[in-house]
């Protein structure tokens, strides 16, 4: 399978500040219970999800994007124009073009960045990670800011129970920079990453791309929306962030008895439960806030860093394991230490 993991000698890559972002508007399982043929007891005991967040007309994924960017900058300490890197990953931009990071660096003023876009779905942060590092450590830039950002409420089928159940809206962010030599250990230990591009069709939006322009036929069958064969996903979902936590452990030169802490995609609580299992890790050493937020895709991750990180769940010197599986078929790890 097509895979990149990255050389953990690499030049030690610090993420000096973490934000994050949620839409005050919460939809319930109640309230999802009034819109189509389910319940909180369905949806509690095959996700774990309680409620979402849904974004206002005011707030496309950029402006999401960039107030969790806001905090992330002033926990580092870092103005908008010492970034020199941004990248938003998203598979809701806020149009095909320009970039969404070209909308945050507007709003955030980071005249000195480079900015672009990634697509790669759940996956998304940690593919932005693994980029930011490899620019940072090739010196190509300095000080890079990281955002996983969606709006889903979008691009989901209000009357497809199957789906519109499982995505919220929201946004987390990272500012990394290299550490200083010899002053601080803390940082980036190993990112590895992987696809496999025969299971496109099983979590896709089919309509909207130039496969398939949307017209008033295709958009009535709501082609323009998620579209997930569950118990697929759910399979290789597991299979893949099993191994991509074993993968990066290794490249790191750590076993899962040096975690402390493990962050996965906040998709489903089975599959977090599965990767908890193979690791051996107990449930105290597993960050969850699905209940609050549903699946959001590339923000889940970040949203969940943030969190860990202002909560107090993770600590300076802290071994964390990030995992993240998606669409394309996508998946993540990086082995960091706080
Ligand atoms: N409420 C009530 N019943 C429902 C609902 C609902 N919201 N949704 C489906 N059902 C029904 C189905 O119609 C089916 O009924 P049937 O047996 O009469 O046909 C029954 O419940 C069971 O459906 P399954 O799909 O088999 O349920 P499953 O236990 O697999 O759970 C779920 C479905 C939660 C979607 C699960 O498969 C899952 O979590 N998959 C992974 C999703 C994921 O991880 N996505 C991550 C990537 S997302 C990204 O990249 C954007």
């Amino acid at each position: 399978m097509p895979e990149i993991s990255n050389n953990p000698n690499l030049g030690t890559i610090q993420i000096v500040g973490t934000g994050s972002y949620a839409p005050d508007k919460v939809l319930s399982n109640d309230d999802l219970a009034k819109m189509v043929d389910t319940s909180d007891e369905w949806i509690t005991t095959r996700t774990g999800i309680k409620e979402r967040r849904i974004a206002s007309d005011a707030e496309p994924t950029s402006v999401l994007a960039t107030k969790a960017a806001e905090e992330a900058l002033e926990q580092a300490g870092v103005t908008g124009e010492e970034i020199d890197l941004i990248i938003v990953a998203t598979i809701s931009p806020d149009t095909f073009f320009p970039a969404t990071a070209c909308y945050v660096q507007r709003n955030l003023s980071a005249k000195n960045a480079v900015c672009f876009d990634i697509s790669a779905a759940c996956s998304g942060f940690l593919y932005a990670m693994s980029i930011a590092r490899n620019y940072i450590s090739t010196g190509s830039s300095k000080v890079a800011l990281i955002i996983g950002a969606e709006k889903l409420s979008g691009m989901v089928n209000w009357e497809d129970r199957n789906t519109c159940v499982l995505f919220g809206d929201g946004a987390g962010a990272a500012v990394l920079r290299a550490s200083e030599p010899g002053k601080n250990q803390s940082g980036v230990i190993s990112t590895y990453l992987g696809s496999d591009g025969n299971q496109t069709d099983i979590l896709v939006v089919p309509g909207g791309g130039s496969a398939c322009p949307i017209t008033p036929d295709n958009a009535e069958n709501r082609l323009n929306t998620i579209s997930m064969m569950g118990r697929e996903v759910y399979r290789n979902a597991v299979t893949a962030m099993r191994n991509a936590c074993d993968r990066v452990l290794k490249d790191a030169g750590l076993t899962s008895d040096d975690i402390a802490m493990v962050i996965p995609h906040q998709a489903n609580l089975r599959i977090i439960e599965a990767i908890r299992e193979r690791l051996g890790v107990p449930t105290e050493k597993v960050f969850v806030n699905l209940h609050k937020y549903g699946n959001t895709s590339a923000a889940a991750i970040a949203i969940a860093l943030d969190e860990a990180n202002r909560t107090g769940a993770i600590k300076r010197g802290d071994v964390i394991v990030l995992v993240a599986f998606g669409a394309g078929l996508t998946w993540a790890a990086a082995a960091v230490r706080w």
